[in-house]
């Protein structure tokens, strides 16, 4: 393992915790963010050999995140349709890999269709999504496609089930980002946009059947990728009621963005505590032709920077396929993997 990673947004509640992570697996790292006094400090919390200064919203200040020793770029700064782009652009360029914790679907199918072949020609590896959405479910599909006895699939459907209270500030402006647009569906081979919510379907969890409703999530962008699976749903547990709501509410959503971002921006500061992140539960359930896989755990943002340091070590370690890949096709064992993280595979 030779190298180091760079964690852009460290001055951030995940990019903070993926720190932490690092430090505990000995991986050497290096911090950057916009704020020079927070950086500095975060850089001496956490043991970081450097620390850099760079603003997503000057993209000339970017490029030194993938300079000098640095092998894998990690950038936790949301939201990433705003501004991700620069930065993924700056690690292709230098031939750098890169993860990122985005959960946004059309920066994951942004970059998936404009940097792939350059990812190729240019020796990088790049991972959207390196985080508990959508990493746990793509792992999840995998066991459910490996226990399937059919080589081409018809239809990889995934249910989530969240439970739990207090986001970042950052996961609000990114899920904001989101309101109100049309997401990816892969429908018989073809992608189509759809809205949230517009279909819907029972799904037996462990603890009894419940309704779930169609959401925009990038599981389906990793499958569609494949090419061996024909349809990819994914499926969020909700009331009929907040179905409803969603739906009213979605033409409204670009619109109010602006204003929304503002108010946003200046109340939600703080994180969950670490309370509320024990009792922050997940059940992902993969159905793939009748094979099934059943995952859970909880604490979404420890267990983010558990898989990015994951992902870390293994790219360091070099032996990953380039190109622009999905957490499951890395090359990591999907069980393993998930264990290694502490979530529970059934
Ligand atoms: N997919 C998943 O499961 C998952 C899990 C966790 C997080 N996430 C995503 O990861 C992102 C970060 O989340 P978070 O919890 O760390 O939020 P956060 O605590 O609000 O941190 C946001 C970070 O971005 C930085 N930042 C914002 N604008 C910037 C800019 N123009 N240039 C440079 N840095 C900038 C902030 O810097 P300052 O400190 O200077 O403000 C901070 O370091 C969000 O998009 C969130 O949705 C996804």
């Amino acid at each position: 393992m030779t190298g180091r990673v760079m964690v852009f947004g460290a001055t951030g509640f995940t990019g903070g915790l993926v720190c932490r992570a690092l430090a505990r697996k000995g991986i050497p790292f290096a911090v950057a963010g916009r704020d020079e006094i927070r950086l500095k400090q975060r850089a001496a919390e956490v043991g970081a050999q450097d620390a850099i200064v760079a603003d997503a919203t000057r993209p000339e200040t970017v490029g030194s995140l993938a300079a000098g020793p640095t092998r894998v770029l990690v950038n936790c700064v949301g939201p990433f349709l705003r501004y991700g782009w620069p930065v993924v652009e700056a690690a292709v360029a230098a031939g750098v890999h890169y993860l990122d914790t985005t959960g946004e679907q059309p920066f994951i199918k942004r970059v998936a269709d404009r940097l792939d072949h350059a990812a190729r020609e240019g020796g990088s590896t790049v991972v959207n999504a390196m985080a508990m959405e959508y990493a746990v479910g793509d792992w999840a599909a995998q066991i459910a496609i490996d226990r399937c006895p059919m080589s081409t699939i018809e239809e990889v459907a995934l249910a989530y089930s969240l439970q739990g209270k207090g986001v970042t500030r950052g996961t609000a402006l990114s899920i904001l980002e989101m309101f109100g647009r049309r997401g990816w569906s892969w429908e018989s081979g073809q992608y189509r946009r759809r809205p949230v919510a517009f279909t819907g379907r029972t799904i037996p969890f462990p603890f009894g059947e419940r309704l779930c409703l169609w959401a925009p999530f990038g599981e389906v962008l990793f499958l569609a990728r494949r090419g061996n699976v024909k349809t990819a749903m994914t499926y969020l547990r909700m009331r009929r009621f907040t179905a409803m709501l969603l739906r009213l509410v979605t033409p409204l959503g670009r619109p109010a963005r602006p204003v929304l971002r503002a108010f946003v921006a200046r109340t939600r500061a703080a994180g969950p505590t670490q309370t509320q992140r024990r009792r922050s539960r997940f059940t992902i359930v993969a159905g793939a032709d009748g094979s099934r896989a059943v995952v859970s755990g909880n604490d979404p943002y420890g267990l983010t920077a558990e898989i990015v340091a994951l992902g870390c070590e293994h790219l360091l370690g070099n032996g990953a396929p380039r190109g622009v890949r999905s957490p499951a096709t890395i090359g990591l064992d999907a069980t393993t993997a998930l264990r290694a993280v502490g979530v529970v595979v059934e």
